[in-house]
């Protein structure tokens, strides 16, 4: 991946729109946002989570992500999602990932000031064109990208404080901040996601131009809402959960058919995967950006 991911996102920036996200744990899930990619000139950006890294290999990660950019031309992000640990950090770097997303939003603020300043240390001083998420504030819900029958419950204490949000960045000197709105992983059958729009506009004044925003746990919020989010300043729109009910949900369906060929039942679930994809990327307006 030879762009610089700052670069990528700084056409966010100046054009007005996000970049989406989309968590992929297979090469099959993969190709279902390159196809989404390609066929609306998006910018395109993978996220894996630990675990998700960890099925798929990182290096097997970073080595599609290269042949995907190369085939394409388009620009590729490969972000290591959620990740807790300097040790995870230097995995992902030495793999090869472009962009790493720190998430120490569990420890104390002043625990997580240090580490995430520590990690965006390392990076830079590996590679500058390495990018670096922090994470401040508590997203809701269990942190499980699934669906939950119950409603979810959202503690406004843990949403991201606009003040700290902005000693946070200037502390970390971290590129992207994933906040807490009242956004959560995951979607739940009862229930709105609704987002906190007020406290938005207020951690962009804060934060201003100096670091980019994210949105994470985009499954289950409206379409209007992830609009408005970024009209609000969101730059990133991190989208996990509905992109893995459409493809089982599809998979279930070709194998219940009876179907036993690999490269068709993954065909229909990489169908319906690639759909999502699309949708997230017209909302988030990165169609017609690559
Ligand atoms: P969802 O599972 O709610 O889409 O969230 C994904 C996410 O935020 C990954 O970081």
């Amino acid at each position: 991946m030879n762009l610089n991911t700052k670069d990528i996102f700084k056409k966010a920036v100046d054009g007005g729109y996000a970049i989406p996200q989309l968590n992929i744990s297979s090469a099959d899930q993969m190709k279902a946002v390159v196809e989404a990619a390609k066929k609306l000139h998006s910018p395109l950006m993978f996220g894996t989570s630990e675990g998700e890294r960890k099925f798929l290999g990182l290096s097997q990660a970073v080595a599609l992500a290269n042949i995907y950019e190369k085939e394409t031309g388009l620009p590729v992000i490969l972000n290591a999602d959620h990740t807790k640990s300097m040790e995870k950090v230097v995995e992902a770097v030495e793999a090869g990932y472009n962009s790493i997303h720190i998430d120490a939003s569990e420890l104390s603020y002043e625990e997580n000031i240090k580490l995430t300043r520590d990690v965006v240390s390392y990076v830079k001083s590996i590679n500058q064109n390495i990018s670096v998420e922090g994470e401040l504030g508590h997203i809701g819900g269990t942190g499980a990208s699934k669906v939950f029958t119950d409603e979810v419950k959202i503690d406004t204490k843990f949403l991201t404080d606009p003040e700290e949000a902005r000693i946070f960045v200037e502390k970390t000197g971290i590129d992207r901040l994933g906040v807490a709105i009242g956004n959560f992983h995951g979607l739940s059958t009862v229930g709105e996601e609704k987002l906190d729009m007020e406290r938005l506009s207020q951690i962009q004044k804060e934060v201003g131009e100096k670091c980019l925003l994210v949105l994470h746990g985009a499954s289950g919020i409206h379409d209007e809402d992830i609009k408005e989010s970024v009209r609000l300043g969101i730059r990133k729109i991190n989208v996990n959960t509905e992109l893995r009910v459409a493809f089982s949900d599809a998979l279930k369906l070709s194998l219940e058919s009876g179907e036993t060929t690999p490269y068709k039942f993954l065909a229909k679930a990489q169908e319906a995967m690639q759909k999502v994809v699309e949708e997230k990327m017209i909302i988030c307006n990165s169609n017609n950006k690559a």
